[in-house]
């Protein structure tokens, strides 16, 4: 089954932070474990290029809004690979076949009878590059997301009929339950919906940062309908001599933070709509990271927490797991290096780290590096039965911290298991080398199963392990606990989370 997934695009007008990354990963995590599932999976992520605030931050450097946005796209595309990102493509929307297709889509919008020329006034947050509807509007005409001051802004327009949608989309929402998720999301954006649409503008005049209307040379696209439609875009030339469009949409998941809802959950859908295109599945919304402080990160409040500091200091596996792990998806949740640290220390080298490296320095002293060929205990086995069902349904509503505290379960199950079994005292007891036996099998079988598992949260460190079982395979078709050991020979494993000085 094809699979499809994207992150939001990013903003060049500013450089890549810690809630990017942490999007990007969450969204790779659910990518990695479709594919898993021998799905054919495609991921994209890119930036977004367009509209006023980079034209403005262009301008504030005194530099061309194409020369920004080169010099901040570049930033984003590299840290892809250092966060270990798989992605499949990487958009831009000032690609010119991206900007070919807005035209054709949107043309197509206006062909429907979508669109209409008229005067907009309203109140305008130049940093969402946004008008804002009267009831987000904060107390003292300030925006809800920047708490700045609104302009009273007037400019001719054309419009997008988005009221005529009104009761197609609260169809759409009393059929699918699950169009977003989690359900706090759903139901903020069914009411946003519930409260009335009102027409919103579909262009710019004074604006020339953009997409140019076809059909009116005199203005450029609002740059949300040219960020939104980079989803379906990007398919028609992704892969050069090859258009993904019929395959791949619509979109199963498009992930998203809570900032940007109502774009995703109200016009994305209304866009589509009047385009005669079909739905995405899924749109999820994640929550925001917060400083230690519990306060939103800013540099002068001294809370950010640097990617990239993180990734020098503990390694992508580490970054990777630490977000999915401290911070519930689909909620808020502070971040700071003290909590890095802890997790490191506490849960990847002692509970997986020590795992590994206790299961296979056994195997190598007590049976000479094989595992041994007999059947793995039926008990342990147990403890893994209902997991990669039960993961399938998580990963299928993109509940990837639920997920992965399912995961880690069994991996404190199983470092009880070895104190239990105490191998070390059965080692010294001849009577007890078929108890030792099962028992080492047992602890490879399930350190290699639970390597598959979690091998979407840290990639590297899961393949090193799986190489040095001799079992590199990471499909979830062999990921159930296997009866016998199998008799493969270990080779010798480097501590996968090294203390650090
Ligand atoms: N360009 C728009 C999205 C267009 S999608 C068609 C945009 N860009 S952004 O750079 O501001 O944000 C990109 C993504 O990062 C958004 O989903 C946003 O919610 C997310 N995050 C930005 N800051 C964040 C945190 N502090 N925490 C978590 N995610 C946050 O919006």
């Amino acid at each position: 089954m094809p699979f499809y997934i994207t992150t939001a695009i990013s903003y060049v007008n500013g450089v890549p932070h810690l809630g990017h990354a942490y999007e990007a990963i969450a969204t790779d995590v659910i990518a990695r474990h479709m594919r898993q599932r021998d799905g054919d999976v495609f991921f994209l992520t890119g930036t977004d290029e367009h509209g006023e605030p980079v034209a403005d931050a262009a301008q504030a450097e005194g530099i061309d809004p194409q020369e920004l946005a080169d010099r901040n796209a570049e930033r984003f595309k590299a840290l892809m690979p250092l966060l270990g990102v798989s992605n499949d493509f990487f958009i831009r929307t000032t690609d010119p076949e991206h900007e070919r297709r807005v035209q054709e889509v949107l043309q197509r919008v206006h062909d429907n009878g979508y669109t209409y020329k008229g005067v907009y006034e309203g109140w305008y947050c130049a940093r969402c590059a946004d008008f804002k509807v009267e009831n987000e509007i904060l107390e003292g005409n300030l925006c809800p997301i920047h708490e700045i001051a609104l302009e009273l802004k007037q400019e001719e327009n054309w419009f997008f009929k988005l009221s005529a949608f009104q009761e197609r989309l609260e169809q759409v929402y009393a059929e699918h339950p699950a169009f977003v998720m989690p359900l706090v999301r759903f139901n903020e954006a069914r009411s946003f919906i519930t409260s009335g649409l009102q027409d919103i503008s579909l262009s710019r005049k004074h604006l020339k940062w953009g997409v140019t209307v076809p059909w009116d040379h005199e203005h450029v696209f609002y740059v949300w309908f040219d960020a939104l439609l980079n989803y379906y875009t990007a398919l028609g030339y992704a892969r050069p001599g090859e258009d993904l469009t019929d395959h791949f949409w619509p979109a199963n998941f498009h992930i998203i933070g809570k900032d940007i809802l109502k774009f995703h959950t109200v016009f994305w859908p209304a866009i589509l709509m009047a385009a005669d295109l079909p739905l995405p599945e899924h749109v999820f919304v994640h929550g925001f990271l917060l400083g230690a402080d519990g306060r939103k990160m800013s540099k002068s409040l001294g809370n950010v927490l640097d990617p990239f500091e993180v990734l020098e200091e503990f390694g992508t596996d580490a970054l990777r797991f630490y977000l999915m792990r401290d911070v519930s998806f689909g909620s808020d949740g502070t971040v700071g290096m003290d909590a890095v640290t802890a997790r490191y220390e506490s849960e990847l080298a002692n509970d997986y780290g020590n795992l590994a490296s206790r299961t296979i320095a056994m195997i190598h002293r007590y049976r000479d590096g094989v595992v041994p060929d007999v059947p793995t205990d039926s008990e342990l086995a147990r403890e893994f039965e209902d997991l990669l069902p039960e993961l399938r349904e998580l990963m299928d509503a993109a509940e990837v911290s639920t997920a992965l505290e399912l995961i880690w379960r069994r991996v404190r199950r199983c470092n009880r298991y070895v104190e239990e079994r105490a191998p070390w005292r059965l080692a010294k007891d001849p009577d007890a080398a078929g108890e030792l036996d099962r028992t080492l099998a047992s602890l490879a079988e399930a350190v290699r199963v639970i390597s598959v598992l979690v091998s979407p949260y840290v990639p590297t460190s899961a393949q090193k392990l799986l190489d040095v079982l001799g079992a590199p395979e990471l499909s979830l078709g062999g990921a159930e606990f296997a009866p016998t050991g199998g008799g493969r020979r270990v080779a010798v494993l480097e501590p996968l989370f090294p203390k650090r000085a």
